[in-house]
C-alpha cells in the first residue's frame, strides 16, 4: 500500500515535551511509509530523547544546533526549508508556539519555519494550564490565522497525573492529518463525497440484533483514499471496531433505516456516493420493547419486512453512484440486473467466497462492472488501493 506519504520530504521538529517518546515512533511509521524524514531537536527536546535514535529510525542526519551544522547538509535551516514538502513539529510546546508567533529564530527549527513556505502541521503537548493560558491560546490563533494547521491536543490524563487538554494527538491520528493536508490541492480537491460502510444492525428486540460479517475495512479505506485525494469526505458507519478516519467527518448509524438518512442528508450537494455498506435486506417488522423470552417452544418465529434501497433511493443533481455487490455466484450476470435496478453509474463486484478477498480482510480482488464497457477485472489488491483505483474510474464521470 503506496499512501500519499511516500516520497515526500518531511522536517519533523521535536520540542522538549515528555511526549518526545512517541516522536520516535512517528519518525519509524514515516519512515516505513516511504517519507524522507529530517529530524530537528530543540535544545530541550535533547534532555528527553537523542540524536542516535532518530538517525537509526530516519537512516539521515539530525539537525541539533544551529552552529552545529551537518556537512551533508550545508546551512541546516535553509536546505531543509528548502526541499521539505510540509513541516511537523509534533510534540510542540508552549515555548515553541510563542517563538512561532513572534517570529524568533534563535534555533535550527524556527529558523527552518521562518525560512520554509511549506504547510506547517503543529501537534501541542503541555500541561492543561500551559495550553489554557491567554498566552498559548493568543498564540495559537496567530498560528492559525497565518493557515497553521494544528492536531490535537486531546484531553485525557497529562503526564503530571491530572487530567485535562494538554496530550499530543496519538500516531495514527497524527499521520492521517499529514496525509490530509499533503493531499489537499489532489484530483479530488472541491469535491464532496459520501462512503458508507460497515453492516447495518436490525434490533430484535433491546438486546439482540440481525446484522451481517463487514468489518467496515472497505469503506473506510475508500473514505482515506478520497480524504488524501483533497475531498470533503463524510463516512456514513454501521458499527465498525475500526478507529474514525482523521479529517473525514464521520456519522455513527444503526439500522438502514438510519442510514438511509444519513446518506439522503449527506448527498445533499455532494458529487459522488459510494455505498459500500452491507445494508441488511430485511429488518423484524416488529422489534420487541422488552428482552424475548426462551418459551417452552421448540422454534421462534420473527417475522421481517424488507428494507428500502438506500442507493437506488438517493438523487441528487450532479450525484454519482457506486454500489458494492458481493456476490457468491454468478458475479458478472448479478452485477449487470443491480446496475440497471439500483440506477447507479458503476458497480464494484467482488466473489466474497475468493481467497484473502471479502468480509474482514485487508485485501480484496473486485471487478469493475461499467452500463456501457466490458467489465474490468482487478487483481488482488490492498483495500485502500482497491479504493484508488475505484476513485481513478469516477473521476471522469464527476461533472
Ligand atoms: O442488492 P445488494 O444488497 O446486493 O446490493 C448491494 C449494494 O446496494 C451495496 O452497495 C449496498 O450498500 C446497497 N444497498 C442499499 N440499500 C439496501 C441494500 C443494499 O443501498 N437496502
Amino acid at each position: 500500500m503506496r499512501t500519499i506519504l511516500n516520497g515526500k520530504s518531511i522536517v519533523l521538529g521535536v520540542t522538549g515535551s515528555i511526549a518526545a517518546f512517541k516522536a520516535a515512533d512517528l519518525a519509524s511509521k514515516l519512515t516505513q511509509a516511504g517519507a524522507a524524514v529530517d529530524v530537528v531537536l530543540t535544545r530541550s527536546a535533547q534532555e528527553f530523547v537523542g540524536v542516535a535514535t532518530f538517525a537509526g529510525l530516519t537512516h539521515r542526519p539530525v539537525s541539533t544546533g544551529l552552529y552545529e551544522s551537518n556537512s551533508e547538509l550545508g546551512i541546516d535551516h535553509v536546505v531543509l526549508a528548502r526541499r521539505a514538502d510540509l513541516v511537523l513539529i509534533a510534540p510542540a510546546t508552549a515555548n515553541i508556539l510563542a517563538k512561532l508567533a513572534l517570529g524568533v529564530t534563535d534555533d535550527v527549527l524556527t529558523a527552518t519555519v521562518l525560512a520554509g513556505s511549506q504547510p506547517l502541521v503543529i501537534a501541542p503537548a503541555m500541561d492543561a494550564g500551559m495550553y489554557g493560558s491567554p498566552a498559548t491560546q493568543a498564540n495559537v490563533e496567530t498560528l492559525r490565522g497565518r493557515g497553521v494547521h494544528f492536531i490535537g491536543p486531546e484531553s485525557g490524563r497529562l503526564a503530571s497525573g491530572l487530567v485535562g487538554q494538554g496530550r499530543m494527538t496519538e500516531v495514527p491520528g497524527i499521520i492521517g492529518h499529514l496525509r490530509a493536508v499533503l493531499g489537499r490541492n489532489g484530483d479530488l480537491a472541491g469535491r464532496r463525497v459520501v462512503v458508507s460502510a460497515g453492516g447495518t444492525e436490525e434490533a430484535i428486540d433491546p438486546v439482540r440484533v440481525l446484522t451481517n460479517r463487514s468489518s467496515g475495512k472497505m469503506g473506510y479505506a475508500i473514505a482515506e483514499a478520497a480524504r488524501d485525494r483533497g475531498a470533503d469526505v463524510t463516512l456514513i458507519s454501521a458499527p465498525s471496531a475500526l478507529p474514525s478516519p482523521p479529517c473525514v467527518t464521520l456519522a455513527t448509524v444503526g439500522s438502514a433505516l438510519e442510514m438511509r438518512d444519513a446518506v439522503q442528508s449527506a448527498c445533499a450537494g455532494s458529487d459522488l456516493l459510494i455505498m459500500a455498506a452491507a445494508v441488511s435486506d430485511y429488518r423484524p417488522a416488529n422489534p420487541a420493547d422488552q428482552k424475548i423470552k426462551k418459551t417452552g417452544d421448540d422454534s421462534l418465529i420473527i417475522e421481517l419486512v424488507q428494507n428500502p434501497d438506500i442507493v437506488a433511493g438517493v438523487t441528487g443533481d450532479r450525484l454519482v453512484k457506486v454500489a458494492f455487490a458481493a456476490e457468491t455466484n454468478n458475479i458478472i450476470e448479478n452485477a449487470d440486473a443491480k446496475l440497471l435496478a439500483k440506477g447507479v453509474d458503476l458497480i464494484v463486484a467482488n466473489d466474497i467466497t475468493a481467497e484473502h478477498s471479502g468480509f474482514g480482510t485487508d485485501t480484496n480482488a473486485v471487478t469493475f462492472v461499467y452500463p456501457d464497457r466490458e467489465p474490468e477485472q482487478m487483481p488482488l489488491m490492498d483495500k485502500f488501493d482497491v479504493g484508488n483505483a475505484l476513485l481513478d474510474r469516477v473521476l471522469p464521470l464527476l461533472n
